[in-house]
């Protein structure tokens, strides 16, 4: 990986596809399950990774559930959405984004083609905005 000293956040809203009782959060949300996948995804990779991952609470896109963002200084940033978080699409979420995060990682300009993106990431991206 080139920029191998430079820091890349993988940002995962925790709160996304949450249940909300009386106005309380009740259960595991999708997105903390989601969290859980990319952590353990993350342990596993074999390669050294620049990308640290975050845990938010909010990136204000909660009508398009689950919601990460990928950002790095001086490159464009990206913010994902409608990322399934279910128990039958969770491992092909956590490896998608995974897949996308090694080629951020890789790109000096943070650019990544609507067509090597794999779905849901394809489809998915609410915003990319560039660098400072
Ligand atoms: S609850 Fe996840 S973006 Fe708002």
């Amino acid at each position: 990986m080139t920029d191998s000293l430079m820091t890349h956040s993988l940002l995962v809203c925790t709160t996304c596809a949450s249940t909300w009782q009386n106005g309380k959060k009740v259960g595991v949300s999708g997105g903390e399950i989601l969290l859980k996948e990319l952590s353990q995804l993350h342990q596993n990779w074999k390669k050294r990774s620049p990308l640290e991952i975050r845990a938010v609470s909010c990136m204000s896109a909660c009508s398009h559930a689950c919601v990460v963002t990928f950002a790095s200084q001086g490159k464009y940033s990206y913010l994902f959405g409608d990322l399934p978080s279910d128990s039958e699409n969770i491992s092909k979420t956590a490896a998608a984004i995974f897949s996308c995060a090694e080629m951020y990682c890789d790109r000096a300009d943070g650019i990544l083609g609507w067509k090597e993106r794999p779905e849901p990431l394809k489809s998915g991206v609410i915003a990319r905005i560039p660098a400072l």
